[in-house]
């Protein structure tokens, strides 16, 4: 294991919006929707992944993604990146004026094709025109590789097989890798596996981790990429979401549980966490749900004392 010290500042990535959102059975306003990206922008948040250009006909819930990314200020301080799966919906995301955009490729075979439809190759294929299309309009690229601890159909995924795609997608031009435990079953030795492999071809900068918290242990999966060096991870408020093609899979991790482990930490990250546990009351409350974040359960039921 290469024990790095933990860094002093994290950028937190909210993904709520989008990863959140997109799995939520209730057919959820464009108006809903942009207020949630609103409050968590008066947080402190630097990075709200706003929504995905996909097809309508596989994820009717994002079919608003144009409605949605028109009511954002796209040239604040904040970046509002969305997901783009193929030519299609890179275009239409420059067309509203997105600055980040990001693809979205696998480590397992069965996951690519049940999520886009096509073999990890095909979808590189893919990305590879994408990806220069984009960086030619100014617009940044995050890659993200799903299933770097397990697949929902093939089991235990190679740390080899993850370096593989995400070396292919760093080549082709994205500025940094979200490396996705898609269903929450890696544990803090599978996350060491992985980073071994991964800390000793790629700059620690260049990785995020993305970790949805189905078996619990995404928190302690966190601390250990910290102690990698690993300073951005993705979140979601509330621990809203999961994957319509990860069947089981719970959402990511909460933003809320995170900057609690941070700041205890002492780690920067800018960010306000009781307001950031405000917005999760309010959209728990709104959508009917239960909080999934222990640390914003504490601090409503705190309050109700
Ligand atoms: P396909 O069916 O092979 O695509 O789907 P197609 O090109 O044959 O098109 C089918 C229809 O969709 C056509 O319409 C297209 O025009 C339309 P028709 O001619 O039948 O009327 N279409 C589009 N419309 C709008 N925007 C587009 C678009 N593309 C096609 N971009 C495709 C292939 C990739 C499109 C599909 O599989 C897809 O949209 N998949 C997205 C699935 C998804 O959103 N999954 C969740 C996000 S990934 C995730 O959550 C994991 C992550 O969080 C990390 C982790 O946790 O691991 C990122
Ligand atoms: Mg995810």
């Amino acid at each position: 294991m290469i024990m790095s010290r933990l860094p002093e500042r994290v950028r937190v990535v909210e993904v709520g919006p989008r990863d959140g959102l997109q799995n939520e059975s209730q057919q959820i306003s464009t108006e809903t929707k942009v207020e949630l990206i609103h409050r968590l922008a008066a947080t402190g948040l630097s990075d709200i992944e706003a929504t995905s250009f996909v097809s309508p006909k596989w994820v009717p819930q994002m079919a608003d993604a144009a409605q949605v990314l028109a009511q954002l200020d796209l040239n604040s301080n904040i970046n509002f990146p969305v997901l783009t799966p193929n030519m299609k919906g890179l275009e239409r995301a420059l067309e509203c004026g997105a600055r980040q955009v990001a693809v979205f490729g696998a480590a397992s075979e069965s996951f690519s094709q049940k999520n886009i439809n096509c073999s990890i190759e095909e979808s590189l294929e893919r990305f590879r025109p994408m990806v220069s299309h984009a960086l030619e309009n100014n617009v940044k690229v995050r890659g993200y590789v799903s299933c770097v601890l397990g697949c929902p159909y093939e089991g235990d995924i190679a740390p080899d097989q993850v370096l593989s795609v995400s070396n292919a997608l760093l080549e082709m031009g994205c500025y940094e890798i979200s490396l996705g435990d898609t269903i929450g079953v890696g544990t803090a030795a599978s996350t060491q596996r992985l980073l071994d492999v991964m800390c000793q071809a790629i700059s620690v900068k260049q990785l995020a981790g993305h970790f949805h918290n189905t078996y619990g242990q995404a928190l302690t999966n966190i601390y250990t990429a910290l102690g990698y060096g690993v300073a951005t991870f993705d979140a979601s408020v509330a621990g809203l979401g999961g994957c319509p093609y990860a069947p089981g899979a719970s959402g990511n991790v909460a933003t809320e549980d995170v900057l609690y482990l941070l700041h205890g930490l002492g780690i920067e990250t800018g960010i306000d966490l009781d307001k950031l546990a405000a917005v999760g009351h309010f959209i728990s409350t709104l959508l009917q749900r239960e909080n999934r974040s222990a640390v914003g359960n504490a601090m409503t039921s705190k309050q109700v004392e």
